[in-house]
């Protein structure tokens, strides 16, 4: 152990009386058995910076280079320790990209691992050869350059390694970054808008550290993967964000690798604004979200002058899995720490007006022309594993589809789809809770129910290169719990095999210079 401030194993029992008892206790990791360790949220909450990018005939161009780095994780680990960590363009996670609806934009990406690594756009609608899935992996020493044009509604997107079967690692060691999008919506909306003042991003995840101060991915087999007893926001620990205007925009995103979240501000409200794929059609007022891995909330919170607000995370629901207590389901703690200024700048009411887009594209169960079933279980869907080569599905462009995707089992899953936002239209023939009912890139499923998705793949037909459905709970991922699937416009044959889908390899990735 690194001193005294972590517990010392995974958290079967909840100190959220201890905590909550005492309001402001302190910081604390995620209580176990042994008692809870106390430090004060005194660490100001670092905020990714924004990525640069240059503008060159109209296209905006970044640059992400995938790099070791070294991290102080204090207080969790002694004073003085550097902790072996990954990042983009820095030593741990990666720099917030943004861009507006109808931008072209171009990644330009080097790898300085040496590990082969990719970079996926989660969330994004784009062509299937610039998603960065483990189709498009990036050689150690190697480059990739995606270019792709933004065309989805305002929504905060991730990125992070999607490389075959080493997926958790990765996005573990610290590779994870924020890409958001505006458009006309997001722009003219009455919302908070200025980046690390009062438009914060809310990266959670959960670590363990070693006894050397290193970062340890024990795999002990145990469901749902590994749970840490050290939670972080953007990479800090014990956070503490001075607030100084009266709301705060959070874009909360859970980065975890198995670990599930049920995230409120105690008493105080918050207001739902958006879920994956951008806004809600109002405002939701909301007492907790449960976020599972790899989805995200924008949430307003509202302050008074002078006070103190704590983001927390209670027991969280998980649905009808075996022994919630093993699967972090009654852990409650502290995540971070916010203190309102004696004097707070106003912010307006969070309102925005739906745009025309939004009606165009909105999708309706009423065209829904096919319909597919996927079957979670241990660690199959459908009854297979991951094939890189194998086609699992071929679909139409422009049909309208439902899927109907089940957990069989009583352990946590989720269903993450490549490309599209869909919307939930029921589970188990029932509506879906408001909070749920938004667009949606990545949903959890509770135990032995039926959730029915609609969605449509709009453009970007490719017969030959892949998009991915799997579990985003990234132990599941990297042991097969993944389909791919084709979007095939009229007149396109379909491969039946995908072909050099070996690891480090694949014909016409979308790799290719220019713009240099
Ligand atoms: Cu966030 Cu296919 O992943
Ligand atoms: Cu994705
Ligand atoms: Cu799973």
């Amino acid at each position: 152990m690194t001193g005294d401030f972590r517990c010392s194993r995974r958290g079967f029992l909840t100190a959220g009386s201890l905590l909550t008892a005492g309001a402001l206790a302190g910081c604390t990791s995620v209580p176990s058995a042994t008692g809870v360790s106390v430090h004060a949220f005194d660490r100001p909450l670092s905020i990714p910076p924004l990525a640069q990018s240059r503008l060159e005939g109209g296209v905006r161009i970044f640059e992400l280079t995938v790099r070791f780095g070294e991290t102080s994780f204090s207080p969790a680990t002694a004073d003085g320790t550097m902790t072996r960590t990954l990042g983009y363009n820095g030593d741990f996670l990666g720099p917030t990209l943004r861009a507006e609806r109808g931008e072209k934009v171009v990644v330009s990406i080097r790898n300085q691992l040496d590990d082969t690594t990719s970079v996926h756009w989660h969330g994004m609608h784009l062509p299937a050869r610039m998603d960065g899935g483990p189709h498009q992996e990036i050689a150690p020493g190697g480059t990739w350059e995606p270019e792709w044009t933004i065309d989805q509604p305002a929504a905060t997107l991730w990125y992070h390694p999607h490389p075959h079967g080493r997926t958790e690692e990765q996005v573990y060691h610290g590779l994870a970054g924020l890409f958001l999008l505006d458009d006309d919506v997001s722009l003219g909306a009455d919302l908070p808008r200025d980046y690390g003042i009062d438009d914060i991003p809310v990266i959670v995840m959960d670590k363990s550290f070693d006894d050397d101060g290193q970062l340890e991915l024990h795999d002990d087999g145990g469901e749902p993967g590994m749970l840490g007893d050290t939670v972080l926001v953007n990479g800090s620990i014990c956070p503490l964000f001075e607030v100084s205007r009266e709301r705060l925009r959070l874009r909360l995103l859970n980065g975890s690798t198995a670990r599930s979240y049920d995230f409120g501000l105690g008493e105080s409200a918050m207001t739902l604004i958006a879920t994956d794929g951008g806004f809600l059609d109002e405002p939701l007022p909301i007492d907790s979200i449960r976020l599972a891995p790899g989805e995200r909330a924008e949430v307003i919170a509202t302050f008074t002058p002078g006070q103190t607000l704590r983001l927390h995370s209670a027991k969280v629901d998980l649905g009808a899995v075996a022994a919630p207590f093993a699967m972090g389901g009654n852990d409650a703690f502290d995540v971070l720490e916010f203190r309102a200024a004696a004097d707070l700048g106003s912010s307006p009411e969070p309102a925005w007006a739906s745009s025309e887009h939004a009606e165009k594209d909105r999708l309706h169960e009423s065209e829904a022309s096919v319909e597919r079933r996927f079957e979670l279980d241990e660690r199959t869907i459908n009854g297979r594993t991951m094939d890189m080569s194998r086609v699992d599905d071929v679909i139409q462009v422009g049909a309208t589809e439902i899927w109907t995707v089940r957990n069989n089992l009583p352990m946590p899953h989720s269903f993450h789809i490549h490309d599209v936002q869909f919307r939930l239209l029921d589970i188990d023939g029932t509506a879906p809770a408001e909070y749920l009912a938004g667009p949606k890139d990545t949903m959890y499923l509770e135990p032995k129910r039926d959730y029915r998705l609609l969605l449509r793949f709009t453009d970007y037909t490719d017969p030959h290169v892949p998009y991915m459905y799997h579990c985003h709970m990234l132990l599941h991922e990297d042991e097969g719990m993944m389909g791919q699937f084709l979007v095939v416009g009229p007149g396109q044959v379909p491969s039946t095999r995908i072909d050099g889908a070996e690891p480090g390899g694949i014909a016409g990735t979308g790799q290719h210079s220019g713009h240099h």
